[in-house]
């Protein structure tokens, strides 16, 4: 593919539809091989908005607003980075040649969707899932949970950061879970997932990369397992490589393919999965840059997000890893706007590190503000450097 000159009626023009930080880690890969970028997001200087050549603020939910902006802003191509958009006006978008969508439309409107995802994987593709069940209320939910067994996770259908989603020990807090996802849920509806609880040793993401070959065909790419610990949902350190048998590393990968050829399309997947011995289950997938994969900026010589880069615009790829490394996550620790950050020297300090804060205008005490990242000999080492260069790291009142 010809790639022209930003700015230029030539220009190969991408469209961010979100852009956080993991966005804005894209938008700068694919500004150094001079695409020029166009950053959507919810509110004004989201994190991708402030590196990128133009950015817009609109509900991407609101179809007919998404089309809109597509129509004057002519992108050839539209990168997804959250689940909430109207996918319907994507499928459309798609269909009527106006611009290619990321991995897929059909892509992006299944993986929004645990019931789209969860079926395609366990029904279609006969993948290892936990066992399961969907309910529309509280009486199915108490149904569906007494024959899946306890503990449990019950999570909203639409959710992700682990938004909405308890984990049930008896039937005594079903009730209490179904609020709990009710309140939490993007969209006003009450339909939830219930899962039997797997009793990993570890989980992992497993980065799949699919790319363009020199035939013309697509070819698979994987990357070294992240490890990683998630807390109430949400992620809070990741490391590569983690360690597992050559066994469980082949069906992690022959899932992996499984699902992201069943997706389809050209870009970068994170592929959720739990191990235990040699047994791996599918959980879930992005088909987009994962959050945990933040620890490839210091792991690999092309970290996810050129990896995602290169692989949308039809370029070739290479998953290498370069040192073992390990990422931790910067919390907000407060709620206000224009927080500063205390300690970036010391942390620093700590040999093999690097920091990167997303410049969020607004600060949460859970928010995601910032990660540490550190290189080392050795897994456990690259994970004590990150936590204790992101320890030093403190948000400070504006
Ligand atoms: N069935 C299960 N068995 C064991 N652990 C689970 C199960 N479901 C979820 N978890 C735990 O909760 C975490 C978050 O679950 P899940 O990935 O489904 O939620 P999410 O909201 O999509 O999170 P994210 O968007 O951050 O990936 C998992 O990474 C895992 O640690
Ligand atoms: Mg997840």
């Amino acid at each position: 593919m010809l790639i022209g000159t930003p700015l230029a009626a030539n220009a190969t023009r991408v469209m961010l539809l979100g852009a956080g930080e993991l966005g804005k880690e894209v938008i700068i890969a694919l500004q150094r091989l001079g695409v020029e970028t166009i950053a959507v997001d919810r509110y004004p200087n989201a994190p991708g908005q402030q590196v990128a050549h133009r950015a817009h603020v609109i509900e991407m939910t609101d179809g007919a607003a998404l089309r809109a902006l597509i129509e004057r802003e002519q992108p050839a191509i539209i990168v997804p980075e959250i689940e909430a958009i109207a996918t319907d006006m994507l499928l459309q978008i798609e269909a009527d040649g106006l611009a290619e969508v990321i991995p897929t439309a059909r892509a992006a409107q299944l993986t929004m969707n645990r019931e789209g995802i969860r079926r395609l994987a366990a029904e279609e593709l006969g993948l290892p899932t936990s066992r399961y069940a969907f309910v529309d209320s509280l009486e199915q939910l108490r149904v569906a949970a007494a024959e899946i067994g306890f503990p449990c996770f019950v999570k909203p259908v639409m959710s992700s950061s682990g938004k909405g989603q308890s984990r049930v020990h008896e039937a005594a807090e079903l009730e209490r879970a179904w609020q709990h996802a009710l309140d939490a849920g993007r969209v006003r509806q009450a339909r939830l997932i219930v899962e039997e609880q797997i009793a990993f040793d570890y989980e992992i993401t497993l980065l799949t990369v699919r790319s363009l070959g020199v035939y013309g065909d697509t070819e698979t790419h994987y990357c070294a397992p992240i490890g990683h610990r998630q807390v109430h949902g949400d992620y809070v350190e990741s490391w590569q490589p983690q360690l597992m048998s050559e066994t469980a590393f082949a069906r992690a990968q022959d899932i992996a393919g499984r699902i992201t050829q069943a997706l389809g399309g050209r870009g970068i997947f994170g592929v959720e999965l739990f191990v235990r011995g040699d047994a791996v289950w599918f959980s879930e997938v992005s088909p987009r840059p994962h959050d945990t994969g933040l620890v490839t900026l210091a792991s690999q010589r092309l970290s996810e997000f050129e990896l995602h880069a290169r692989a949308i615009l039809g370029l070739p790829v290479d998953v290498e890893m370069t040192s073992p490394a390990a990422s931790a996550v910067i919390y907000g620790q407060l709620d206000a706007v224009g927080i500063g950050y205390a300690g970036v020297d010391e942390a620093l300090r700590i040999p093999g590190t690097d920091i990167r804060l997303f410049g969020k205008p607004e600060s949460h005490a859970r928010r995601r503000m910032g990660v540490a990242l550190a290189r080392a000999a050795d897994v456990e080492l690259a994970r004590q450097r990150a936590r204790d260069a992101a320890a030093r790291v403190r948000p400070v009142a504006p």
